[in-house]
């Protein structure tokens, strides 16, 4: 492959279900830019091995997928501030000097699809199911929107109970079936894995939630979720999770190719694989 090529990619273990290489390839071919964005199997004890790699590679850097975002964090030699409040990085980026930079571009994904969406921050509480990965991306970035409240429901209290001590006093917690957290909320939004295909239902009552709030669920396969089913039913306004993927990658994109890319219909169809 010619030096002139721009060269990126994702790696995860496993990668073939990545959908990242369908979008950036996409972007790849609509901005007519020279360069490649390959799927990367790593397994996790290689990890430290093959990000060192990417600069001997001419790689301008990569995404990081399960089970390496976590991981990462240790092996960089810049983190980011967002990534390091995240604690975890989901870009590294080859440096002119060769070194490598964490980031967390989720933190972005995530808000740039609520706003899309049409959610602004009303100053009511917000309703966030989950305290693993995924929920501390959406913390970030709500935190970071000025959310005065943020309820934190989850199974597993105490690890709500230890993102509220670190992440402070916006913060309180609430079992996951916990029904009258859902009280005065302007968005309920699902980071549990929870209704994922192959997982088992999310299961919620939402009775107490007001019509004129906003639902959002962090997963996408299905797109829409039974969660999002529900609350479309009852006339809440919904934003699926597709969004958060293809905003994620924008920065990404950015600083592989050099070019802030759309995100379209058409790019929707297209990483659904309908187009
Ligand atoms: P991710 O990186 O996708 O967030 P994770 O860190 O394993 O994955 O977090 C999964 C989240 O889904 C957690 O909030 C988890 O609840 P616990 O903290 O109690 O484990 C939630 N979750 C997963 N399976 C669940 C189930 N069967 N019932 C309730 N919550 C579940």
């Amino acid at each position: 492959m010619s030096d002139k090529i721009l060269k990126a990619g994702v790696m995860g273990w496993p990668i073939e279900h990545s959908r990242s290489p369908r979008l950036h390839g996409y972007w790849l071919q609509q901005y007519k830019i020279e360069g490649s964005y390959l799927p990367i199997a790593v397994q996790p004890e290689q990890l430290a091995l093959a990000l060192k790699a990417l600069p001997a590679q001419n790689y301008r850097g990569v995404n990081l997928t399960v089970p390496h975002k976590e991981a990462a964090l240790q092996i960089v030699d810049h983190v980011d501030p967002i990534a390091q409040r995240v604690g975890a990085v989901n870009t590294v980026v080859v440096r002119q000097d060769g070194t490598l930079e964490g980031r967390n571009s989720d933190v972005f994904g995530f808000a740039q699809n609520l706003i899309e969406g049409g959610y602004k921050n009303d100053g009511r509480p917000v309703v966030l199911l989950g305290a693993g990965g995924a929920a501390r991306a959406a913390i970030v970035a709500l935190l970071d929107m000025g959310v005065k409240e943020l309820r934190i429901l989850n199974r597993t209290v105490a690890k709500a109970e230890s993102l509220a001590e670190e992440f402070g006093d916006r913060i309180s917690v609430y079992s996951l079936s916990d029904a009258k957290a859902l009280r005065d909320a302007g968005l309920l939004a699902n980071a549990t894995s929870l209704g994922l295909k192959d997982q088992p239902p999310l299961e919620i009552d939402l009775t107490h939630l007001p019509k004129d709030a906003f639902v959002t669920d962090m997963v996408y396969a299905p797109l829409v979720t039974d969660l999002l089913k529900a609350a479309e039913q009852r006339g809440n306004k919904t934003i699926d999770g597709l969004g958060m993927l293809l905003h994620q990658a924008r920065p990404a994109f950015e600083t592989f190719f050099g070019v802030d890319p759309k995100v379209t219909p058409e790019l929707r169809r297209h990483v659904l694989g309908d187009a």
